[in-house]
């Protein structure tokens, strides 16, 4: 018997057994019946976590697309694959079917062929959420190009940084872009970020908004024209299980951007396998996640989770406040969605603004939801259970992270019964492991430590682009034999996990991930400032504010603090983007530090958090006079 779908919860906890004593018999019954290879494995799993090195299903072959398009045409050529939602609502939805996605991802792998793209060649992708986006991405795939797609609402800097990291010689972009009642001006960030990156000979430009935009010669191309020209058909590039499918980037507690990548054969099985169990999607089920395919949620859960599956999975270019707070329910109306998956940030909000905008539409489809970015606190899993699921959908608090790839700790729906705020149980293959300080992994239950996994899973991050030390040293060097997640969690009576949150310098800000010291970085290059740190507050909405302390070089010129405030959200705007804005900006006399020079910053956060009482013994502190200065300024 096949464990491809499982349904109870004695199901779960036989396959989760199985997965964990027999791992590769257990994955390589999975990979075998369920997907398709142009040639075998010979060896389903070799690692070793201290170099570290993985590789799953080795020297298989294949080609993500044929699984994801192609293998449905003959059953369901006629069925949506994608239905696009425009911004907006009086724009009519876009039923893509199987047929004719197959045309479209196959014409823009032409497209990309003759721009002069082979496989192995990154593409940097920087569109809004249109169809375009999604066949630009599959076109990759489809030639063994890989793909590393920016979210568009990253600045012109952070945009040409992520293009020079992975040393990508084509762009390709959008005229401008829908955002509720904005536009914004796509093509405009793209040339001043190339002003950046000499070696892009290719910008290839969809057309979205209708803006009189700059075509370079030679090098910029109204990617409409192209495809209207291509032939649609392109034979699928043979793809080793190993041979990266994707980079993506994720913000780090230092340095630059880190540009995760993932590969082909592991990365689909996982996210095919998680995405039909943790929604549970059935034949004919509408499907929704609400995410930015410049996320890994939308890698994983908009495009190729769902689309291995056969599923109908919706994009939405819009915005959740857009015309008016109730447009998430109108379009789950409206397509009668059955699952629904969003952000614990975007469920606040929206149940902020009252339930009448919930309660105008019928929303008796929906059969599962989900919630993934962040904690999810208590009374937004408890608005979202009642007002929006009506009782009756189930929440999947889903833990998992760019690195990951995949969901790694869920319930899974009407078999795993949930807990308001926990993620609950491992999903099948994961292991989990609680660390203490000292190294040593926490046994039993009700417990708390630092989450570690012990064992590789198929769609793991094999490295960072460019830079497998820091790969080792962020995720594989904290505790031994271990992948290090960044984040604390709680192991309850019954071995549900309740992750807690972030215990580096990474802060989630509505759902985003955005390091300090990329912040910080912005922030000193003003010419009046010295240093600065950057913490997080809890914030009703966002999750975290960034809480920004800085302090001022010592000169004569002291403008007024709400000139440098403005003056500091503009720079993090133009280096990272707006989702990295202060809320909260101190101009401070001086930072607390250890004696070897770090920063305080969990002093300066319980000051921010107005703690400043309990701040325990500074006495060590390089400079513990500050302290009391800064609680003055703070005035929490
Ligand atoms: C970090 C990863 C993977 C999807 C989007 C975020 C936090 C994610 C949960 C959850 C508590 C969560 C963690 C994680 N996080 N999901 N259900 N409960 N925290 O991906 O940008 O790579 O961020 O998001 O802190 O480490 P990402």
């Amino acid at each position: 018997m096949s464990a491809y779908h499982i349904q109870s919860l004695e199901e779960y906890f036989n396959q989760y057994r199985k997965s964990v004593e027999q791992p590769e018999v257990f994955w390589a019954d999975l990979a075998a019946n369920h997907f398709q290879w142009k040639a075998p494995w010979t060896e389903v799993l070799d690692w070793d976590f201290t170099k570290p090195e993985v590789y799953w299903f080795k020297n298989a072959k294949l080609n993500i697309t044929e699984n994801c398009i192609d293998r449905h045409l003959e059953s369901k050529g006629d069925q949506t694959a994608i239905l696009f939602e425009p911004n907006d609502p009086n724009e009519q939805a876009q039923h893509i079917s199987y047929n004719a996605l197959y045309q479209a991802v196959n014409k823009m792998a032409n497209v990309l062929k003759d721009q002069g793209v082979k496989k192995g060649d990154r593409v940097c992708i920087y569109l809004p959420m249109i169809p375009e986006l999604a066949y630009t991405v599959l076109a990759c795939a489809r030639i063994g190009a890989i793909h590393s797609v920016v979210f568009a609402g990253f600045s012109s800097t952070a945009l040409a940084t992520r293009i020079n990291d992975c040393d990508a010689r084509i762009v390709v972009t959008a005229d401008g872009s829908f955002r509720g009642s904005k536009t914004i001006d796509l093509k405009g960030i793209v040339d001043e970020a190339l002003e950046q990156c000499p070696q892009v000979n290719s910008v290839l430009v969809a057309t979205r908004i209708k803006s009189k935009i700059h075509l370079e010669t030679g090098r910029d191309h109204l990617l409409e024209s192209l495809m209207s020209k291509a032939s649609d058909n392109c034979p699928a590039t043979v793809m080793d299980a190993e041979d990266p499918l994707f980079i993506l980037y994720t913000s780090g507690s230092t340095g630059k951007p880190k540009g995760m990548v993932h590969s082909s054969g592991g990365y689909m099985v996982y996210t095919a396998y998680t995405f039909k169990n943790i929604f549970q999607y059935e034949e004919g089920d509408v499907y929704w996640c609400t995410a930015d395919i410049g996320w890994i949620t939308g890698h994983s859960y908009i495009l190729y989770g769902p689309l291995a599956n056969g599923a109908t999975t919706i994009m939405f270019e819009g915005v959740p406040s857009y015309p008016d707070f109730g447009r998430f329910w109108e379009i789950v109306e409206k397509h009668k969605v059955n699952q629904f998956y969003t952000a614990p940030t975007a469920i606040r909000a929206l149940a902020r603004q009252g339930n009448e905008h919930v309660e105008k539409h019928d929303l008796s489809s929906l059969k599962v939801l989900g919630t993934v970015g962040e904690p999810i606190n208590e009374e937004a899993w408890h608005w979202y259970d009642k007002t929006v699921g009506k009782g009756q959908a189930p929440i999947v608090d889903t833990w998992w992270q760019t690195e990951t790839g995949g969901i790694m700790i869920s319930p899974i729906p009407y078999a795993t019964p949930t807990k308001p705020t926990f993620a609950t149980l491992p999903f099948i293959g994961i292991q989990p492991a609680l660390m203490d300080d000292e190294g040593q992994e926490i046994q039993g239950k009700q417990v708390s430590g630092k989450l570690c996994i012990k064992f590789p899973w198929p769609s793991m991050a094999r490295t960072i682009w460019g830079n497998h030390q820091r790969y080792k040293d962020t995720y594989f060097s904290a505790f031994e034999n271990k992948y290090f997640t960044g984040d604390g969690a709680i192991r309850d009576a019954v071995d549900y996990y309740r992750i807690t949150g972030r215990v580096d310098d990474v802060i989630i800000v509505s759902g985003h991930n955005l390091g300090t010291a990329p912040i910080e970085d912005a922030i000193n290059e003003h010419d009046l400032i010295a240093e600065s740190a950057i913490v997080g507050v809890p914030h009703d909405i966002k999750g975290n504010a960034l809480f920004g302390y800085v302090c001022l070089k010592d000169t004569e010129v002291r403008p007024d603090d709400a000139v440098i405030a403005k003056a500091i959200n503009g720079l993090i705007s133009e280096k990272i983007g707006p989702i990295a804005k202060l809320d909260h900006i101190v101009i401070s006399p001086g930072l607390p530090k250890t004696r070897s020079g770090k920063i305080m910053r969990r002093i300066l956060r319980k000051i921010a958090c107005g703690e400043g009482d309990q701040l325990g013994d500074i006495s060590t502190l390089l400079n513990p006079e500050v302290v009391a200065e800064i609680k003055e300024i703070v005035g929490r």
